[in-house]
């Protein structure tokens, strides 16, 4: 029978980075800084709704449902903001970003994590936003927000950093090398001991033994940190390690494979591409060993005029993932465009992008 839904309907039997990608109703996607869920057989998709003036989250975060990966149902926004006026923390009009959704078995609730900035302040808040629902398409209800670990010092920090006397008035000019020991030696972690620890661009990753982390650019996004959370998701044990201090890593995105543990990211542009970085470790906790851009050939040094959001572990497929990354357009942030490519490695085992302009699932096989 003929529909107009059916008419409008796209049918994707491959990727198309870059391109406008629409849904299942013919509607372009809007899940930008997203990430995908793998539950019950399906993908879900969750991002992001930008508008066409700013990136103010005037709706909240959307979710979107497939089987293949290449055709996807907008299941709506599935936390939304409140209304204006209402003063509160996910107030529209708020910045929210990156969010990610985990499941877990033994508390059977969907548990999202986002970067949450306050209404009216900028990136000030540099908190870390927290919701929950029983349905993987929500609706989620917003718990809280925060900084991370108030009163806790990562796990990699030597005594005597953690007692050290320097404070940002000592160091004012940035980017010398005094500037450099100083926060490597903690600067920005003494700082917000009190109060927690800054978390900005950020991704979630569940271990094969279930223990799960967050993964957040903190200390001014100077220093990546990955702090273990509960076993019911909805707090930090109190265990996290700082990666990288001072290298400026954005945008991570964590997968693991054949037992190492992959971080790509990017580095502190806004939102301009920059190359991306790799961070590898054996351990999830450290020791973490940077590595050069992971992308190869022509614009390999924009990652391809994107930034790092994910990485799709495909199912029933060997050592197959898929890298998701957002091309931004901070004019008209909904014309922001998903760069997402195939994962390759090479013959040390490390991880490599090559530009695809199509490709489908079948690279894997
Ligand atoms: C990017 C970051 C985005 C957003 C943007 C704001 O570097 O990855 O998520 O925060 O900066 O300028």
């Amino acid at each position: 029978m003929f529909s107009l839904l059916a008419a409008n309907a796209q049918d994707y039997s491959s990727f198309h980075p870059g391109e406008i990608w629409k849904d299942t109703d013919g509607v372009p996607i809007n899940a930008h800084g997203g990430g995908v869920l793998f539950y019950n057989n399906t993908y879900y998709w969750f991002g992001e709704y930008k508008n066409e003036k700013n990136n103010s989250a005037e709706h909240g975060v959307t979710c979107y449902k497939s089987t293949d990966l290449y055709d996807w149902e907008n299941k709506g926004i599935v936390l939304e903001v409140d209304p204006v006026g209402s003063g509160s923390e996910i107030e529209a009009g708020c910045i929210i970003e990156r969010p990610k959704v985990i499941y877990n078995e033994k508390t059977r609730k969907f548990v999202m994590y986002f970067h949450l900035e306050l209404k009216g302040k900028g990136y000030d808040a540099a908190r870390v936003g927290l919701a929950i629902s029983d349905h993987v398409t929500g609706p989620y209800k917003y718990i809280r927000s925060g900084r991370v670990n108030p009163g806790k010092w990562p796990a990699n920090m030597t005594t005597k950093q953690r007692e050290s006397k320097i404070t940002s008035s000592d160091v004012e000019k940035w980017w010398t090398p005094e500037w450099y020991a100083a926060v490597n030696n903690g600067l920005f972690i003494r700082r917000d001991f009190p109060t927690g620890q800054m978390s900005r661009d950020m991704t979630l990753f569940v271990d094969e033994d279930a223990k799960t982390y967050h993964i957040y650019s903190s200390e001014e996004n100077l220093t990546l940190h990955i702090a273990e959370l509960t076993d019911d998701y909805m707090d930090y044990t109190g265990n996290y390690i700082r990666i990288d201090p001072a290298g400026h890593n954005e945008a991570p995105a964590l997968f693991k494979h054949q037992g190492k543990y992959f971080l790509i990211t990017s580095g502190c542009t806004g939102w301009d591409p920059n190359p991306a970085r790799l961070l590898v470790a054996d351990d999830i906790m450290g020791e973490w060993t940077r590595y050069p851009n992971p992308c190869i050939g022509e614009n390999s040094e924009t990652t391809f005029f994107s930034q790092s959001t994910y990485i799709i572990p495909v199912q029933d497929k060997k050592d197959a993932y898929i890298f998701m990354a957002d091309r931004w357009r901070p004019k008209n942030p909904v014309d922001g465009r998903y760069v997402w490519l195939p994962v390759f490695f090479n013959e040390e085992g490390m991880p490599f992008l090559d530009y695809q302009e199509e490709w489908d699932l079948t690279v894997f096989d």
